[in-house]
């Protein structure tokens, strides 16, 4: 059926017209080979700072360093009464296209991408294979080149219902404050070298804030195509290094519950697919879970080398539910991709703002016009002129 519809999709980009792309997993998933892919490169940074301004460097980096024995377990929801929370509102793709813009201004040359996304947009198309949630972005063509954002009045719609049953004894709130304190309780402002022990053993005391922020903007290629990703790290292992392109050791933190039973152990294996594809899309190397209990402990620290990841969930799956791979997670990317610049290049305006969804009950991404002229919001006046 894929194939009917991509022979067939050229008529479908009209209006009221939906472009349907089925996902068919057990093709992919008995697929032998994996699209090429090329490591990710950094070719530039933003930063925002305590009060999520934007700066177009790296001023808000972070090194890994963390917590050691006298200091675990560690509350992580100490400070939750003082957190510095983020009201985050739909940004659009701006500081990325202010990134860009400014790389571009800089060496005088324009980006040559394809697709031009944030990370997560991409580790939801990546995701989508194994994906019941379903998820709702916005594309324009510009240039030849394919901008993505999230649609978020549709994540507002989806995560009301979502949250509507929790009815557990620590608030959503709270559990998402988990994530920004272990961040806090792993990482310095500066490398270890230059930072001192007052600030090193403060870091319990340390306000925790979801404002600042490092990006870091670098391009790909996933069958092909290439892509251009911006995407929050989380600190730096060691030091950036000055060779432009080099590989970078960057650290993805997270957290989750310490697994107690093979169900907790299914699940962490599958919440890891997420973990591995936005580490993959940003060559990220190493991913550090902090493992904690169910109300809140932080007990001990695991380091997981993200080109490992799919070897050991393989390992430790039965044959029956062996949770996902990455070869179906690449070539849908890939597949995906190449539909969805196929499908809008086809529509004779050549602009206007497009819906990309993924229905989870029938496994389908639809495709559909939403606006029929103009960019919508997804690129700024500035970007285009
Ligand atoms: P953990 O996932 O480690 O618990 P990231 O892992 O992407 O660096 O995000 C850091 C933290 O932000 C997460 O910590 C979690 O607390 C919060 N967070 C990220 N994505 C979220 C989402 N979709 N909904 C709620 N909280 C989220
Ligand atoms: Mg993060
Ligand atoms: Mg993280």
């Amino acid at each position: 059926t894929n194939h009917l519809i991509k022979t067939h999709f050229p008529s479908m980009a009209q209006n009221n017209d939906v472009a349907r792309f089925f996902i068919d997993v057990n093709r992919l998933t008995a697929a032998t080979t994996q699209a090429p892919v090329k490591r990710p490169r950094e070719f530039t940074c933003f930063s925002y700072d305590k009060n999520h301004r934007l700066h177009l460097d790296d001023s808000s980096l972070k090194w890994y360093y963390p917590p050691q024995a006298p200091d675990l377990p560690a509350n992580l929801s100490a400070g939750f009464d003082q957190f510095d929370k983020y009201n985050s509102q739909d940004e659009h793709l701006d500081s990325l296209l202010t990134a860009i813009a400014h790389h571009e201004q800089q060496t005088g040359q324009p980006i040559d991408a394809k697709f031009v996304t944030w990370r997560g947009m991409m580790t939801k198309l990546m995701g989508a294979p194994y994906d019941n949630d379903g998820f709702e972005m916005n594309a324009t063509l510009f240039q030849d080149c394919v901008f993505i954002e999230e649609n978020w009045a549709g994540k507002a719609g989806r995560e009301a219902v979502q949250n509507s049953g929790w009815k557990g004894p620590i608030s959503q709130e709270q559990m998402e404050f988990w994530g920004y304190k272990f961040e806090t309780l792993a990482t310095i402002p500066r490398p270890w070298g230059e930072t001192s022990r007052e600030v090193i053993e403060n870091r319990g005391n340390e306000v925790v804030d979801n404002k600042q922020q490092y990006c870091s903007v670098v391009r790909s290629e996933i069958g092909g195509k290439v892509l251009c990703l911006g995407g929050e790290v989380d600190a730096i292992w060691d030091y950036k290094p000055k060779e432009p392109g080099a590989k970078i050791n960057w650290v993805e933190l997270k957290t989750s519950k310490v697994i107690q039973s093979p169900r907790d152990r299914f699940n962490f294996n599958r919440k890891l697919m997420k973990f591995w594809a936005q580490s993959f899309l940003l060559g990220v190397p190493k991913i550090i879970v902090g493992w904690r209990d169910r109300n809140g402990m932080l007990v001990d620290i695991e380091e997981f080398s993200t080109q490992e990841i799919d070897e050991r969930v393989r390992r430790e799956s039965h044959s029956g539910d062996w949770p996902w791979r990455p070869w179906v997670c690449v070539n849908f990317a890939s597949e995906v991709l190449d539909w969805i610049q196929q499908v809008i290049r086809a529509d004779p305006q050549q602009s206007g703002v497009w819906r990309i969804r993924l229905d989870a009950k029938t496994k389908a991404i639809e495709l559909f016009k939403v606006e029929e002229t103009g960019h919508g919001k997804i690129l700024t006046d500035d970007f285009v002129n």
